[in-house]
Formats: C-alpha cells, sequence, structure tokens
C-alpha cells in the first residue's frame, strides 16, 4: 500500500520520501493511529504535540477517515498544540483553535478538556505563568509520546525562529512568548488575507525543551519552498539560526516524512 520512493538515514533522523504530499499524508496518519495505539496500550493514554500550518492539513484529513473507519480511537488522547499567535481569540477564525477545530477536534470523538492549545487571550503580564503551566501539564501526563512538526521556510520549528542565541541556550527555552521572523510573517500572511500587515508579530510557542523531549518526533516537509531549510537540517551544522538543525540532537527517535520535492534538487 505505501508508495515510498526511498529512505535513507541522515544526521537528523531517518528520512522517508514519497511522491507527494497525499501518499506521504497517508503514511504520517498511519503512524500516528500507530503511535496512539501503542502508547494507550503501554501506559493507558497518549499525549501528543499537534502542529498546524498548511503541511499537516491532509495529514489531519487521513487521521479523521481512520477514525471513521475505527482504526483510531481519540477516548484516551491528550493533545497539546505548538502553537498559537498573540493576541488572537479563539474564535478568530485565523487562530490555530480554530484550525485545529476545523481539521481535527470537531471531527473526531475527544473530550474537550484533552485538547490543548496556548491561550492567545492570557494578559500580557500572566504569559509566563500560562506558558510554564503548559509545560507542567504536559510533563503531568507523563510527556509527550509524539510529537508532530513541520518546518518553516527559515528552519523554525514550532514558532521557535531563527536567533543567534548559544544552541544550549537554544535548546534548553521553555514553553513561552515570542517574536515572529519577518519569513515567517510574509508565509503567516496568506491566512490574513494574504496582508503581512495583519499578522500578529508575536505567538506563544512550545519551547525547544519540551519538542525535543517527546518520545517520537514526526517532522513534515512537502514543496520545493522548504528545501534549503529541510538540507540545512538534515546535513548542516546544529545551531539556533536554524532551529530544525536541533532534531540533529534527537536523531534516534526523529523521522522526517517528506515528499520528493522537499529535498530540492539531489
Ligand atoms: C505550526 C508551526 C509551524 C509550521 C511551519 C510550516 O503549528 O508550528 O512551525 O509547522 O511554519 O508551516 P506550513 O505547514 O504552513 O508550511
Amino acid at each position: 500500500m505505501t508508495e515510498l520512493l526511498r529512505k535513507f538515514s541522515s544526521r537528523a533522523g531517518n528520512v522517508l520520501v514519497y511522491p507527494d504530499p497525499e501518499t506521504a499524508s497517508q503514511e504520517a496518519a498511519a503512524r500516528i493511529a500507530e503511535a496512539i495505539a501503542d502508547s494507550v496500550a503501554a501506559r493507558g493514554r497518549a499525549v501528543l504535540g499537534l502542529a498546524t500550518g498548511g503541511t499537516p492539513v491532509p495529514v489531519y484529513r487521513n487521521l479523521v477517515a481512520l477514525h471513521r473507519l475505527g482504526r483510531v480511537a481519540f477516548d484516551d488522547v491528550s493533545t497539546y498544540n505548538l502553537d498559537e499567535y498573540y493576541p488572537i481569540s479563539p474564535a478568530d477564525p485565523q487562530s490555530y483553535h480554530a484550525y485545529m477545530h476545523e481539521h481535527l477536534f470537531g471531527k473526531v470523538r475527544i473530550a474537550a478538556n484533552r485538547t490543548h492549545v496556548l491561550d492567545g487571550t492570557v494578559p500580557e503580564a500572566f504569559v509566563d505563568e500560562a506558558c510554564a503551566r503548559f509545560d507542567s501539564w504536559i510533563a503531568a501526563e507523563g510527556g509527550l509520546d509524539l510529537q508532530l512538526l513541520g518546518i518553516g521556510r527559515n528552519g523554525h520549528i514550532g514558532f521557535n525562529e531563527p536567533c543567534g542565541l548559544p544552541v544550549d541556550e537554544f535548546a534548553a527555552l521553555p514553553t513561552r512568548l515570542a517574536e515572529l521572523h519577518p519569513v515567517t510573517i510574509e508565509d503567516s500572511a496568506r491566512d490574513f488575507e494574504g496582508r503581512p500587515d495583519r499578522v500578529p508579530r508575536r505567538a506563544l510557542t512550545l519551547g525547544p525543551a519540551p519538542i525535543l523531549a517527546a518520545r517520537v518526533v514526526l517532522i513534515l516537509a512537502f514543496g520545493p519552498r522548504k528545501a534549503q531549510a529541510v538540507r540545512a537540517a538534515l546535513d548542516g551544522p546544529v545551531t539556533a539560526e536554524l532551529p530544525a538543525s536541533l532534531l540533529q540532537r534527537v536523531s534516534e527517535k526523529t523521522t522526517w516524512i517528506v515528499d520528493e520535492a522537499a529535498l530540492g534538487a539531489a
């Protein structure tokens, strides 16, 4: 059934190459379903870190299809999303709350108090507290069983943007309020009527620390626009200037699911 073109190992984990986003997404959804089943069998629950953006849309569509076929259940699943714009209302159609409801939470049977998205309405004075609480909820659930990631054109994961911090300091960052990089603002404009000026300048994001602590990391990249960042993350130096390169530190538990185009010309 698989349409895997090839696989290879890289410094940043195993790389599975599919002909197109649809077949890649089928594989990603199957792996998420498998991770849920394994974690529920092993410890009675599955804790997922979830991503938003364009890339995972077909993954969620395939996951919902598996749910409707009775191949995956969410009764014992908790979810923690990677990020949310700040400030933003959950009722705003551009919010990641709305995205998750549209693509997953509104389409599967999952309890509302098990789906967690950082709250873009928290008063600024309480943001640090809210972020620390989010990390403590994940820790209280025994950590993330699986973290689903996309990658920004600038190599960001979550909204952990390229920066000049020493890499160890960057890797230890917790969940927090972060400034969006100009490239991210440009790319996010697509969700804000093509208007970069409407994109919030900041976002709440899971930090590199809880992301890298997940037991399994599944990172997706589709299309030629991601090729430069993907290549650098797979083979380049580990640096906060390219946040996805930190996956080289957890390569043994990381799988990249990409389409041919995301690797660029060989
Ligand atoms: C989304 C997220 C981001 C995206 C990345 C790629 O929750 O954390 O890091 O994964 O910006 O976005 P798309 O998939 O829209 O290209």
